[in-house]
């Protein structure tokens, strides 16, 4: 028997959404949204930031700290770099805080604390690209914006059966999404398609049978979904590796750097160590101070474009120069790699 295919529409997926919306800390309920409420542009920029290459249930904490810590742009703007570095600590892709406060500088000291109010003045921001300048437009301003993230890719690519392999797809499906991108509730539609791209159209076995686009959908009907979007085949990451010393000194606290304020894990405080962005060759033996370093084991940690092997190496160290902090204090405020070396290191 022939299935018949209906067009998708907005509004079936807004009344989806009306019913089955996901509750998260910087969003405005559809029903409040109707009521008049509107979302706090900080809060949605500042979400739309740590939701980059991140899940909601990473970033649920951090938001709430930060805007525990920093209730406005203005307050952000004034914050002090290593505060906001260390408050980021852990969520990754380091980058995106220091332009974050380069971001809320710019708001609060050019722009007298108030955001643009569409998306290409948005998107001359710092830190901010097409897609956060999209859904900061949609989700604070009701703009019809098309906002198209890896969620959307993928319940576009199955809606509209596309079989091209991405990235080749993305310009396609990102028409595909703006031409559904209804005029009205925009925001709430965004947030729409995410949450069903989070919740039921899911990566890996769509619940296609409580799928509101059920009757829509190209990819159901041909037995496809799942399989969709097609990658074109990715090559393998290259393995790096890297030495990490925790010094300790008599009374437990370790001694600390920061980083570079450019490049990898760029202006994070870390244990010293050697560069790990080399292409070849075993990592440089060179301990920031002379000493009896013994190797207690490894971390292992994947970036965008490599795995990183990190051997950790501890000593008891004299208290020469360098910063010493409180180690469990210290493990707090770096990011993931070096946390868990120095976790490594305190278990010795
Ligand atoms: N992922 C990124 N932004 C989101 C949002 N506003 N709602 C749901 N998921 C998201």
């Amino acid at each position: 028997m022939e299935k018949r295919i209906t067009t998708p529409r907005a509004d079936v997926i807004l009344k989806w959404y009306d019913l089955h919306h996901r509750e998260m800390p910087w969003r405005v309920s559809p029903g409040d949204r109707k009521a008049g409420v509107r979302p706090d542009t900080y809060h949605v920029w500042l979400s739309e930031v740590m939701l980059q290459q991140t899940t909601v249930a990473a970033v649920r904490d951090y938001f709430q700290k930060f805007i525990a810590a920093w209730p406005t742009v203005g307050a952000l703007a004034s914050a002090a770099d290593d505060d906001v570095m260390a408050a980021w600590a852990g969520l990754g892709y380091y980058a995106r805080a220091r332009n974050l406060l380069k971001c809320a500088r710019v708001v609060a000291l050019d722009l007298g604390g108030r955001f643009p109010d569409n998306q290409a003045a948005l998107q001359q921001l710092p830190g901010i690209g097409p897609y956060t300048a999209a859904a900061v437009a949609a989700i604070a301003f009701d703009e019809p914006a098309a906002v198209v993230d890896g969620n959307v890719e993928r319940v576009m690519a199955r809606v509209f059966a596309v079989e091209t392999p991405m990235p080749d797809a993305k310009p396609l499906l990102k028409k595909h999404a703006a031409a559904l991108t209804p005029g009205k509730r925009p925001g709430d539609y965004a947030q729409a398609v995410m949450d069903l791209g989070a919740t039921i159209c899911t990566p890996r076995n769509p619940a296609c049978t409580i799928c509101p686009w059920f009757t829509s959908c190209k990819g159901r009907a041909a037995d496809i979904a799942d399989a969709l979007p097609r990658k074109a085949p990715k090559a393998a990451k290259p393995v790096r590796a890297a030495i990490a010393w925790a010094g300790f000194d008599s009374a437990g606290q370790v001694l600390v750097t920061r980083r570079p304020p450019r490049g990898l894990l760029g202006g994070m405080l870390a244990l010293p160590s050697s560069a790990f962005s080399s292409r070849s060759g075993p990592p440089e033996d060179a301990p920031p101070v002379p000493a009896e370093w013994v190797a207690v084991g490894e971390v292992r940690h994947t970036f965008t474009h490599f795995h990183l092997v990190m051997e950790v190496r501890t000593a008891l160290i004299d208290r020469a120069d360098g910063d010493f902090m409180n180690a469990d204090q210290a493990a707090g405020a770096m990011p993931t790699l070096f946390s868990k070396a120095l976790a490594l290191a305190m278990r010795m």
